[in-house]
């Protein structure tokens, strides 16, 4: 059988970290394609050098024309530009929905039948941007961020409680964003709730609050630290497990910014919510039940997507 192809779109540091994941994963051939001339192309030739030591065959390829994505069974997109210090993933709307409007039509050109990963901020307005342009069904398209998210809570949570990341569970909704929902009702070690965890004295809650904050913050503090772009071990990690969920009809139930129409009581937006991806893409939304105060949040956030779904409805190409 044929090696899978996965194409991605923007060669900069996340697409870089992963290439390199595909490859050690061994989860199929790897297309890098960037506007940057050489770019991709030498990206793809390190990585490839790389192989031989690791033990792993993979072809790893680059290109500045977006023939190179054709035939893709998934492509990650990570086009654009990231955040600088002080700057909130809403202030890359301008750029970035030009380049999401570009990256749609290639995809709906070359490889329609691709399962899309958005990873480009801000993510929930930008993964619109894409099905928009690429056309392709919505559950094949789909942002990463809560899986990041979730993850960041994770580490917070397992450093506080000295126990094994593995064994912490977490799930954070709605946008990706200030707003986002970070559930602690629905956050576990070995089964166990946050809030249990509280009452048995493992923490406090005053603690728990500043992990949701700094879980919040998550993005934000790494940016202030590089100064001279975002995170992307993290992210590059968290779009691997949703590629991979789909390639190996994994059925994983993940947080992602799914297309939520009669579900959470939307009708018709891009947010972050539990799903079940595997070789159909998006199979089901999970519906879970959110208390008042957990709603509540979860409104906000979703007022804030819809702005800058609205913002970038006014920036495409009419
Ligand atoms: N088409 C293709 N690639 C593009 C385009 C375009 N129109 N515009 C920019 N790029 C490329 C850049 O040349 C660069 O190589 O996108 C790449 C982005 O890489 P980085 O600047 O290293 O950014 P990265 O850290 O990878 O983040 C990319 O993901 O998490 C989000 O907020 C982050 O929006 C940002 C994106």
């Amino acid at each position: 059988m044929a090696r899978k192809k996965i194409a991605l779109v923007g060669a900069g540091n996340i697409g870089g970290t992963l290439a390199h994941l595909v490859a050690l994963k061994e989860l199929g051939d790897v297309v890098l394609f960037d506007i940057a001339e050489g770019v991709p192309q030498g990206k793809a030739l390190d990585i490839a050098q790389s192989n031989p030591v690791e033990g792993v065959d993979a072809t790893m390829a680059g290109g500045n024309d977006y023939s190179v994505i054709a035939g893709a069974d998934v492509v990650i997109v990570t086009a654009g530009v990231p955040r600088k210090p002080g700057m909130s993933r809403d202030d890359l709307i301008g750029t970035n929905a030009k380049v999401m409007a570009a990256v749609g039509e290639g995809i709906k050109t070359h490889c329609p039948d691709a399962f899309v990963i958005c990873i480009t901020n801000p993510l929930d307005a930008m993964v619109w941007v894409l099905r928009e342009l690429s056309g392709l069904p919505h559950t094949k398209v789909v942002g990463m961020a809560g899986v990041l998210d979730s993850a960041r809570f994770r580490t917070f949570l397992a450093e506080e409680f000295d126990v094994s990341v593995q064994d912490v569970s977490a799930f954070v909704l709605g946008g990706h964003g200030d707003t986002m929902v970070p559930l602690t009702r629905y956050s576990t070690v070995a089964g166990i709730p946050l809030p249990d965890l509280v009452k048995m004295g493992w923490t406090t809650q005053e603690k728990l609050d500043e992990i949701v904050t700094r879980t919040r913050n998550g993005g934000a503090e790494i940016v202030g630290l590089l100064k001279t772009g975002s995170a992307f071990y993290a992210p590059a990690a968290s779009a691997i497990a949703m590629a991979e969920a789909y390639l190996k009809d994994q059925k994983r139930v993940l947080p992602c910014a799914a297309w939520c129409d009669g579900v959470f009581g939307l009708d018709g937006l891009y947010v972050g919510v539990p799903v079940v991806i595997g070789a159909n893409g998006v199979e089901k939304v999970v519906e879970i039940e959110m208390n008042a105060d957990e709603q509540a949040m979860f409104d906000t956030s979703v007022e804030a997507v819809r702005g800058l779904v609205a913002a970038s409805r006014e920036l495409m190409p009419k």
